[in-house]
């Protein structure tokens, strides 16, 4: 009881110089000014001087593949892009993904949604575009041993680019990647 008093006289005024009127000062703290509590940074577009090329944002490491991107090296903005491409992704595209339930279902999605318009909901080249008269060019069968015997990365090259004389037009831009093979998974399926 006899310090109350003393240590209330003491605390109060504390508590009043603690307060500062400039928000910007953080005012005095324990270890305040170790290089831990307020890191010295640089903003991504300035200058830095620690590091060889004095640019703070670095470039990605070479050869670095962005979440979510699948690279895809084969252009086919021309026929003779396609008709070059379209082999060479036969011989080096290949993703095993197994053809287990889950990626039938997802594939017979994605073919009701993307394929079967044209090439019918059981790959025999007689959708309903076609058969209407709406889209004249035949579509090929998928299910016959034209297409069969075509390795997948063809197929996915077919579905990411179209076809070579363009008749078939790109997917790539609708269709995820995961999807594609999906599909193919799926067109593998039907034939059975
Ligand atoms: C708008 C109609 C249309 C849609 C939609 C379409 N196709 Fe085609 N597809 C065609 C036509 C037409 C051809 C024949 C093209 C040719 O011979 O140039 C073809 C050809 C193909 C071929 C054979 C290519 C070759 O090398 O001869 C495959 C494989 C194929 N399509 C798969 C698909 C898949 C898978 C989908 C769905 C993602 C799809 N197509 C969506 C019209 C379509």
């Amino acid at each position: 009881m006899k310090y109350t008093r003393l240590i209330i006289l003491v605390l109060i005024p504390l508590v009043f110089i603690s307060c500062n009127r400039n928000k910007n000062n953080p005012g005095f703290d324990y270890m305040g000014s170790h290089d831990m509590y307020y890191t010295k940074f640089y903003k991504a577009y300035s200058d830095n001087p620690y590091l060889n090329d004095s640019m703070t944002n670095q470039l990605p490491a070479e050869g670095a593949i962005a979440r979510g991107k699948m690279p895809f090296p084969y252009p086919g903005a021309t026929i003779a892009d396609r008709a070059v491409n379209q082999a060479k992704a036969g011989r080096e595209l290949n993703y095993p993904m197994a053809a287990d339930a889950q990626s039938l279902e997802r594939g017979k999605e994605h073919y009701r949604i993307f394929c079967s318009s044209c090439h019918g909901d059981q790959g025999e080249g007689d959708g309903h575009l076609h058969t209407s008269g709406l889209f004249p060019a035949k579509p090929t069968s998928l299910v016959e041993a034209y297409v069969q015997g075509k390795p997948d990365g063809e197929i996915y090259y077919v579905i990411t680019m179209g076809s070579v004389a363009g008749l078939m037009g790109p997917h790539g831009s609708q269709i995820l990647p995961e999807d594609r093979w999906a599909i193919i998974n799926y067109v593998r399926e039907l034939a059975k």
